[in-house]
């Protein structure tokens, strides 16, 4: 990797020889090809969304012919409707029909989707081709870009289909959160304030104390929580890439939340953010249920994530727990038993198993009745 700007920070993701940057500052799409590793690669595909495309893509798509790479741009609709098998199928066919060899790269510009999609896609393409992420949702600087995991969803559940492709590097250039809107933002709060519970770090606890320092945040402020957050995912990544352990840490408020975006159809009634955040207060109340977590820890969430402007429980009208039920343990952190991530308190995650099923369910009813509000 060559020079950085004076604005970038770099964060290495330690894999051995897939080891990469995560470069986090202003405007790096500018100079995005001196960030790229020496690779010889002779074609690009730019895989983006409908909205992310219009906003961002030409200049992408500019630099990298300027750097004599034969550019083709993929555009899929926006929308977690995207994240499916046809939709991958179609994208590989774009780059069949376009010659492309396993010496290429295919570029993911955009959310969450994109970068799923495209991971999935440049992951069993020929068996693999490089890929490289540029982020433009927070959601995705702060966590979905990094780790390698990639999915597509079935109707039954989220992220069912998927592979492990660590991308060779990661650009989260902060401007490009500009055009994002405030939902989509404080969906991306909903994993910053993830990272900031399950952190026994100090930067976790300021922001515990401090939320809305983040919700309205400068520039200046979200590249440093953005770097903190890519921190965290890395050294987890790094730790347990496979997500056999400690990584399951990050699973913190998925289980129920994967759960309501499931059982919404992925329709968009919650933004993967926002079914984390109601997610996160379930697990909240679960840890108190269990003994495991301590009196007060479902409060001090929704006091949190109710500063960030995020919701705190299931908007109405709810699914009933039968619905929801089966849809968590069908989670792909499930084996066997029920698995969640809890807390003991801040700072403190464990990963439970065998839960018992009539707690989660009075947990679930305590949700909806809102007991955890003062
Ligand atoms: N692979 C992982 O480790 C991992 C981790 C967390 C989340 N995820 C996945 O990420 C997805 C959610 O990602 P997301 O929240 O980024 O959703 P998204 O990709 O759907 O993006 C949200 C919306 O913002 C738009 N958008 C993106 N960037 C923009 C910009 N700069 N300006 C204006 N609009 C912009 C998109 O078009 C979309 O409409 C989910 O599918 C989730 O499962 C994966
Ligand atoms: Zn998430």
């Amino acid at each position: 990797l060559k020079v950085l700007s004076d604005s970038a920070t770099e964060i290495r993701v330690e894999l051995g020889t897939r080891s990469y940057a995560v470069l986090v500052g202003d405007d790096l799409l500018g100079s995005l090809m001196s960030f790229m590793p020496e690779k010889g690669w002779r074609k690009a595909a730019v895989l983006t969304d409908s909205n992310v495309g219009p906003l961002y893509a030409a200049g992408v798509v500019e630099t990298l012919r300027a750097h004599d790479l034969e550019t083709v741009l993929l555009e899929v609709p926006p929308g977690e409707g995207s994240k499916t098998f046809e939709q991958a199928f179609e994208v590989i066919g774009g780059l069949m029909e376009s010659g492309f060899t396993r010496s290429d790269v295919m570029f993911a510009l955009g959310g969450g989707v994109v970068g799923d999609l495209a991971g999935f896609a440049a992951s069993v393409f020929k068996r693999g081709i490089d890929l490289v992420a540029i982020p433009t949702t927070l959601m995705a600087q702060v966590d979905s870009s990094i780790g390698g995991k990639t999915a597509v969803n079935l109707p039954a559940a989220k992220n069912q289909v998927g592979t492990f492709h660590q991308p060779v590097a990661v650009l989260c250039d902060i401007l490009t959160l500009a055009t994002l809107s405030l939902r989509e933002f404080r969906s991306g709060l909903a994993e910053v304030a993830k990272y900031s519970l399950i952190t026994s770090r100090d930067w976790g606890g300021e922001l515990r104390a401090d939320p809305r320092a983040v919700a309205e945040a400068t520039p200046e402020t979200l590249a440093r929580v953005a770097a903190e957050c890519v921190r965290e995912k890395a050294a987890l990544v790094s730790a347990d890439e496979r997500d056999t352990g400690v990584r399951h840490y990050l699973n913190y408020g998925h289980t129920l939340g994967h759960a309501l975006e499931a059982a919404g159809g992925y329709d968009g009634t919650y933004s993967h953010g926002e079914g984390v955040s109601v997610g996160m207060v379930y697990a909240a109340l679960v840890s108190e249920a269990t003994g495991l977590g301590r009196k007060g820890l479902a409060e001090s969430h929704s006091a949190m994530l109710v500063q960030m402007g995020l919701p705190v429980a299931p908007l109405a009208p709810a699914p009933g727990f039968e619905d929801i039920e089966p849809r968590m343990a069908r989670d792909k952190k499930s084996d066997g038993g029920f698995v969640m991530v809890l807390l003991q308190e801040e700072g403190r995650p464990a990963v439970v198993r065998d839960l018992d099923p009539s707690l989660l369910r009075s947990c679930y009813d305590a949700l909806l009745a809102g007991d955890f509000r003062k």
